[in-house]
This record gives structure tokens, C-alpha cells and sequence, in this order.
């Protein structure tokens, strides 16, 4: 038990080093790269905050300004869209939406569009009304009960051509064949 009283005593005489418990601690200098980093924050919270009090900038100013230019763009491309199909009558865009709807519409709504899963689009009845707008959000956007959206699959230029192919298509007021009864339905509408 004698050696460590004695290593004590060493450790003592030593001014330089402290000694606690037994814990024999060292008296390092600090390193260079804390002391940069550590006086290096300090000036950049100074700077930040002479700059951040005095020159108006904010984060909120900044996301502000971001959310008012993103609405210009947004506003600016709701702008240029068509709100009344451009291709109504034109000959060579219906022979292209006729082909997009035997591809894709014909499996729900039948080749001559009476309907099948999907109700008819050629009698005088539209649950979600017939207007451009109102069709090209049907077709673009799809409809609750059944009716995908297209627009991301078609673009808006196939939207457009295959409502004016729907526009050439015999019209009958026979219900489809599965049809959903939107006679019901009609009535309500028409009564409202
Ligand atoms: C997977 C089957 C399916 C496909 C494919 C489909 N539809 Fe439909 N569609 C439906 C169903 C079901 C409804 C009824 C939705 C409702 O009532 O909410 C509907 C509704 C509609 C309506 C609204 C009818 C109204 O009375 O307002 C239009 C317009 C329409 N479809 C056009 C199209 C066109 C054009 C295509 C091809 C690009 C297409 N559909 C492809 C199933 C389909």
C-alpha cells in the first residue's frame, strides 16, 4: 500500500499537472482548430445578427416572397390554359382522340360510348355536367365512383382530342348496357 501514497506525492509536486481523485488530468493547450471554430461562430452570430436586425432580410419575408411567386407562376399557367376544347371540329385531332378512346375509353364506356362500367356518353344526361371544364375535369381528374384520372397518362392535348371525338359520337338516350341508372339520378338533378 506504500506505492501509490508515494505516486501521489509525485503527481502533487508536479504544479503543472492537477491531480483529483486519484484522476491524473493533463493541463493541454486547447487546439487551434476548436479555438477557430469556437471564436468563428461567435463573429458569424455577430455578423448575423448586426446583418439579420438591420437589413430587413427575414425567412419569413423570404418564404413569403416564394409563396407570391409561385402563385404568379401558377396563376400565369392557369391563364394559358384553354377553358373551351381548341379542338372541337377539327378533323385530324378527332381521328386522334378516336383512337385514344378505343385504346383506353371504349373498355369502360363502350366503342360507341353507350356505356358499360362506365355510364353512357352520349345520352343527354351528365351527372358531373357537360360544359368543356366540366368534361375536361371529368377525364382529366377522373370521378369518385369509378371514372380514373388521365390527364397525367394522356396530357392535356389528348384530353381535349378525345372530347372532341366524344362530341362526334352518335348521340341515344337508350341506357347502356351496365350502365349505373343515372335516370334516378337525372330526375334529382333535374328536379334541383
Ligand atoms: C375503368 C373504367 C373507365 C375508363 C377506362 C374510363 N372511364 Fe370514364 N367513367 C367511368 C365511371 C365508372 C364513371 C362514373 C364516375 C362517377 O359517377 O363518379 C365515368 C365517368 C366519365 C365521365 C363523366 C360522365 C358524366 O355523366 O358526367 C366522362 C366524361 C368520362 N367518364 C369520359 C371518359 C373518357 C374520355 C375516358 C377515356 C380517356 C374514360 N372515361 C375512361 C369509368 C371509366
Amino acid at each position: 500500500m506504500k506505492e501509490p501514497i508515494d505516486r501521489e506525492i509525485a503527481e502533487l509536486a508536479r504544479d503543472d499537472d492537477a491531480l483529483c481523485d486519484g484522476i491524473h488530468q493533463d493541463d493541454n493547450p486547447v487546439p487551434l482548430w476548436f479555438n477557430v471554430g469556437f471564436y468563428g461562430l461567435i463573429v458569424v452570430g455577430l455578423v448575423y445578427m448586426v446583418y439579420y436586425t438591420t437589413s430587413g432580410w427575414s425567412s419569413a419575408g423570404m418564404y413569403e416572397a416564394q409563396v407570391a411567386a409561385a402563385e404568379a407562376r401558377a396563376e400565369a399557367v392557369r391563364a394559358s390554359l384553354p377553358t373551351s376544347n381548341p379542338y372541337r371540329g377539327d378533323a385530324i385531332a378527332i381521328q386522334e382522340g378516336s383512337e385514344v378512346f378505343t385504346t383506353i375509353c371504349a373498355a369502360c364506356h363502350k366503342p360507341d360510348g353507350s356505356g358499360l362500367v362506365g355510364p353512357s356518353l352520349v345520352d343527354s344526361y351528365w351527372k358531373y355536367g357537360d360544359d368543356d371544364e366540366a368534361l375536361y375535369a371529368s377525364v382529366a381528374e377522373g370521378r369518385p365512383e369509378g371514372m380514373p384520372p388521365w390527364g397525367t397518362q394522356l396530357g392535356s392535348e389528348k384530353v381535349w382530342k378525345v372530347l372532341a371525338y366524344l362530341e362526334t359520337l352518335p348521340k341515344s338516350d337508350q341506357p347502356g348496357v351496365g350502365a349505373p341508372d343515372y335516370d334516378a339520378a337525372s330526375a334529382g338533378v333535374a328536379g334541383s
